[in-house]
């Protein structure tokens, strides 16, 4: 059913009171061939929402809004591997919910990337991906609804060409299409990585010397409670800068006049930073102007107090911005899709 002048302000996790002038929620792929017919979705211009985790309202949006809410979880063994297991999600299955049914069903892989906001049609769009995991890991094939021809089309891993958070529905194909199922391959057998950050440490600090993958999921949990606001209580959408990726050279430059900045190299000649460091370290941690804020534990997550606009939030992001350009002469990409 298509509803005008619905409020979005329960749709994103920042709480910002935008409202789409035509919005409809879809929980079957085949509704999608319909509303191509119907006023104002024919024009095949369409924003598709889903946990409306990674958004930023500045204004109302411009064209009618797709809110993907399709169900159901589909298991099957691997033809090429008797310990994986292909796990089948539609697009609007809570991406956490995925996580603890795996791992009630001993299938492994997505403990790492436990408690992230959103739900599973979104995962491949951004590659999301925290505590050395990414979706791409585990990434299989999906499904996807072309907008303008109303036919749905499979695409591989190759297809999806993936990068930090980024992805060809990100990208050449962005708006095109609407991620309708995810394959995943997850296995029976465990293969923990423990090696970011303090993972290791805070299992230590339990006394847990072999750890289950639930073990990792817990822990990894605790860490993502101490440090990222709960978009129920205090609304964000998790990291809102990219963490950049800096020329080697650049980066000995900044060492010279920062001995503490942290960097590891990803291809040769480019070192990622961390932008939360960044931030930090130019004082923001904390800061507030009215309900528009940064929040105190994590210097990358922008939140919202209370009825911060937008646009508010956005002007907050573009003084951060321009701050970190002028002392590092880095220019931070967000990575929060701006409407
Ligand atoms: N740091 C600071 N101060 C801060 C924040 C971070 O000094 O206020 C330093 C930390 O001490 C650490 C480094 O920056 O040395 C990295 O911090 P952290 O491990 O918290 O991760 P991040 O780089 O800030 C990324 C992802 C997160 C993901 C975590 C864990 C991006 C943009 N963000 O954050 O993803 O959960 O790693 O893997 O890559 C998200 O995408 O929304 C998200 C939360």
């Amino acid at each position: 059913m298509i509803r005008q002048n619905q409020s979005l302000l329960n749709y994103n996790t920042f709480h910002i009171d935008a409202v789409a002038s035509s919005f409809v929620e879809v929980t079957d792929y085949r509704d999608l061939i319909s509303l191509r017919n119907s006023e104002p979705f024919d024009n095949y211009s369409w924003l598709v929402m889903g946990g409306g985790s990674n958004i930023l309202f500045t204004q109302n949006p411009d064209v009618p809004v797709v809110k993907v809410a399709i169900p159901g979880i589909s298991v099957a063994t691997s033809p090429s591997n008797s310990d994986d297991i292909m796990v089948t999600d539609g697009a609007g299955v809570n991406w956490h919910d995925l996580v603890v049914w795996s791992l009630a069903n001993g299938y492994f892989g997505l403990e790492n990337l436990s408690l992230i906001p959103g739900l599973v049609g979104a995962a491949p769009m951004q590659n999301i991906g925290a505590y050395g995991i990414e979706l791409t890991d585990v990434f299989d094939s999906l499904i996807a609804f072309d907008i303008a021809s109303g036919e749905l089309k499979t695409f591989s891993h190759d297809d999806c060409n993936f990068g930090y958070r980024s992805s060809v529905f990100k990208t050449e194909l962005k708006g095109r299409y609407v991620i309708v199922s995810v394959t995943m391959r997850l296995s029976t057998k465990p293969n923990l990585k423990l090696e970011y950050g303090d993972i290791r440490a805070k299992l230590a600090e339990q006394n847990i010397e072999n750890p289950t993958p639930l073990d990792v999921s817990n822990t990894i949990v605790a860490i993502r409670q101490s440090k990222l606001p709960d978009p129920a209580v205090i609304g964000n959408a998790g990291s809102f800068f990219k963490n950049p990726e800096i020329g080697t050279d650049h980066f000995e430059t900044l060492k010279s006049a920062y001995p503490t900045i942290p960097g590891y190299l990803t291809t040769p000649g480019k070192i990622k930073v961390p932008a939360g460091w960044l931030i930090d370290q130019l004082g923001w941690k904390g800061f507030r102007d009215g309900d528009a804020g940064v929040h105190a534990k994590q210097a990358l997550v922008l939140v919202n107090h209370g009825s911060a606009t937008g646009h508010q939030i956005y002007a907050l992001a573009k003084k951060v911005q321009h701050q970190v350009y002028q002392s590092y002469q880095i220019m931070l990409e967000p990575e929060v899709n701006i409407i």
